[in-house]
């Protein structure tokens, strides 16, 4: 298991992804980027992603021969089984990479990639939110305000991303995603609107989805799910 990194702690970052992309070109080995706040935070479809003081600003930087399928996906379950573990805190996944707590979202993951010449720099950008919580109404937190248990979850969470992203893409992992899914088997709707029945994720991590007894399989999609904020 490649157990090098090197990881950079700031109070303030404008995003902790683009440090990350740029530090990590500047050496080969895995690249971790921590900020107490972050000015520019984004997050998918290019949202604005508040990361005041309190949360988690995290980016795990490494270098590949090629774009990984599914790879936010099955970050998301690494994280989420890291707080379940380490914080106590029976986190749940709303595809393709909410983290769910008490029906409400606590983080969630943007990954970006770079293609630098033949191979590709990708960045695992992970937010939480442990004891802020943001000022629109449906964000959740962790309420954790510890700063020791904050640094414990960090060292745990780089031990599993190393373990199960880059030394080992286990080909089974979406079945313990789908363990800790907190919609399957309920109805969901796609964002055009379009109602399925969530039956899990395949090894690519892409949705497969019934409908008048038919399966479907979708690749990107942002979900509504009754009962979650
Ligand atoms: C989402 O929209 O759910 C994904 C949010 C991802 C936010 C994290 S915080 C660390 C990293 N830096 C960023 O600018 N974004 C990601």
């Amino acid at each position: 298991m490649p157990s090098e990194f090197s990881r950079i702690h700031y109070e303030e970052v404008t995003s902790t992804n683009d440090l990350c992309k740029e530090e990590h070109k500047k050496s080969s080995t895995i690249t971790v980027i921590t900020a107490d706040k972050q000015t520019q935070g984004r997050g998918r479809s290019n949202k604005a992603w508040a990361s005041p003081k309190g949360n988690v600003s995290f980016s795990f930087g490494f270098t590949s021969s090629g774009l990984i399928d599914g790879l936010s996906v099955k970050a998301g379950l690494t994280v989420a089984k890291t707080i379940s573990k380490s914080l106590r805190r029976p986190v749940q996944l709303k595809w393709p990479n909410d983290l769910i707590f008490e029906s409400k979202k606590v983080g969630g993951i943007l990954v970006e990639a770079e293609n630098v010449e033949e191979k590709f720099i990708l960045v695992i950008g992970i937010g939480i939110n442990f004891s802020i919580v943001p000022k629109e109404g449906h964000w959740g937190d962790l309420n954790i305000d510890n700063y020791e248990l904050k640094e414990k979850f960090i060292s745990e969470l780089i031990k599993n991303l190393l373990k199960d992203i880059v030394d080992d893409p286990s080909p089974d992992w979406h079945r313990e995603w789908n363990e800790y899914c907190v919609h399957l088997n309920q109805e969901v709707e796609l964002e055009n609107n379009e109602a399925y029945v969530f039956k899990g994720v395949n090894n690519l991590g892409r949705m497969i989805g019934e409908k008048s007894s038919q399966t479907y399989e979708i690749s990107e999609s942002s979900l509504k799910v009754k009962g979650l904020y």
